[in-house]
């Protein structure tokens, strides 16, 4: 496939001409605050980039999921005010792009409409807008073509730094840089999906072996094709958190009390058939009455766990095993938890396995973490600094490990080949 265009792609002449960037703010929130403000950070070199060459650029995000009305609580106005604050503040994460500091930032509250039309309309060459939650609109899951066609109507150009979201067909991912590209305008990559494509490409298509990959979390059946994308490639796959369950269940094993996935223990049969030696499931876990802050937990081997027992965590012997797997890793991607580990007790299991992933990229290992609850876990054990890539995407970083086509990369402009005139 011909390379996807870049932020070096558009017109040299950018002031004057209005860039609508897609970014995915959808942080997590305590109350009205921005509880982790890592996806706006990792955001802010385009924006400099895009002011420094005087682009007018109006910022569309989505936030949680309101189901397309305005829902209190989940208005980007927090965001914004975090964003300005982090233009102001210098080069944000990975701030090569100069320019940028100082540059005027409103918060627009509507999605779409006259009155964003309108703020648009107002912008002077540098300075940025952040419009109200797209989902905020029905049309934007429904990917409706006219509120693409409408946003189009006063953008010039359209850069995505949204990875976290480029596996949604939506209105603000789709329909809209197709309406640009068929205005002719450029839809191109920011810096963010670039390094993002780089890095889990690289991890794809060339890995340093050996290649192994930790998939935890509870959702299986989520996780299924991407585990069976990486077995393809050669991955050995470490299994641990809730979905190992599914893989207990398939070989007969009592899983007491613990949440199962049980339309997914068919599958994790087949994968486990298929992938021999290189599935590794957990040889213990700890157990308890409850996962619960206070349980009484004990150590047991897989084959030991009692009907009335929840499995909370994987036990000491398979972190020592992942380990020592991990320690010797090229290539590591890790996905999902090893367990409940934001409770007391049950958090051993993800830490020690975060430890190792840390000690494989400090070896040299190239090591991606991927998906918001594993960035939480890594910044839990106190290792997220320590590991080469965090990736922002979640559900789109396994979409492309599976090898899916990612409809928001799908709707960008391409480099033209030789002898081609460009698209
Ligand atoms: C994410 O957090 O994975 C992205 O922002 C996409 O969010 P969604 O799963 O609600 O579409």
């Amino acid at each position: 496939m011909r390379p996807r265009k870049g932020l070096g792609d558009l017109p040299g002449g950018l002031a004057g001409r209005v860039v609508a960037l897609r970014a995915d703010m959808n942080v997590p929130m305590r109350g009205v605050e921005v509880a982790d403000d890592a996806r706006i950070r990792r955001t802010v070199p385009t924006i400099r980039r895009l002011v420094a060459r005087g682009a007018r650029v109006a910022v569309l995000s989505h936030l949680g999921r309101p189901g397309g009305k305005p829902v209190s609580g989940l208005s980007l106005a927090p965001v914004a005010s975090r964003l300005s604050a982090l233009l102001d503040a210098g080069p944000g994460d990975g701030g090569a792009a100069p320019g940028g500091g100082g540059a005027e930032l409103r918060f627009v509250p509507h999605a779409a409409g006259e009155p964003l039309a309108a703020a648009v309309a107002q912008l002077r060459n540098g300075n940025v807008l952040v419009a109200e939650n797209t989902r905020f609109l029905p049309g934007e899951a429904a990917n409706f073509r006219s509120l693409g066609a409408e946003w189009a109507g006063w953008a010039d150009h359209f850069v995505t730094d949204a990875f976290g979201a480029a596996h949604r067909a939506h209105a603000s991912t789709d329909a809209l840089p197709r309406a640009i590209r068929a205005k002719g305008g450029e839809a191109v990559a920011g810096l963010l999906v670039e390094r993002e494509l780089a890095l889990l490409g690289r991890a794809v298509h060339d890995p340093r072996r050996p290649f192994l990959a930790v998939m935890g979390g509870a959702k299986t059946s989520g996780k299924i094709d991407a585990i069976d994308a990486l077995l393809e490639r050669g991955a050995t796959v470490l299994v641990g958190g809730a979905m190992a369950h599914a893989f207990f269940r398939a070989i007969g094993l009592e899983t007491g009390a613990s949440l199962v996935e049980e339309s997914a223990v068919g599958t994790a049969g087949r994968l486990l058939e298929k992938a021999g030696p290189r599935l590794a499931l957990p040889v213990d876990c700890r157990v308890a009455a409850q996962v619960a802050p206070g349980a009484r937990i004990r150590v047991a081997p897989r084959t030991e766990v009692s009907g009335d027992e929840t499995i909370g965590d994987i036990g000491p012997a398979t972190a020592a095993l992942y380990g020592a797997r991990l320690r010797e890793a090229g290539t590591a991607v890790w996905n999902g938890p090893m367990g409940a580990f934001e409770t007391d007790g049950f958090d051993r299991g993800t830490t020690e396995v975060a430890q190792a992933v840390a000690a494989a990229a400090a070896r040299g290992a190239s090591v991606i973490v991927a998906g918001g609850e594993t960035a939480a876990a890594a910044e839990f054990a106190g290792v997220a600094g320590r590991v080469a890539h965090v990736s922002t995407g979640g559900g789109a970083t396994l979409e492309f490990l599976a090898g899916n086509e990612l409809p928001g990369l799908a709707a960008l402009s391409v480099r033209a080949s030789c002898g081609e005139r460009s698209a």
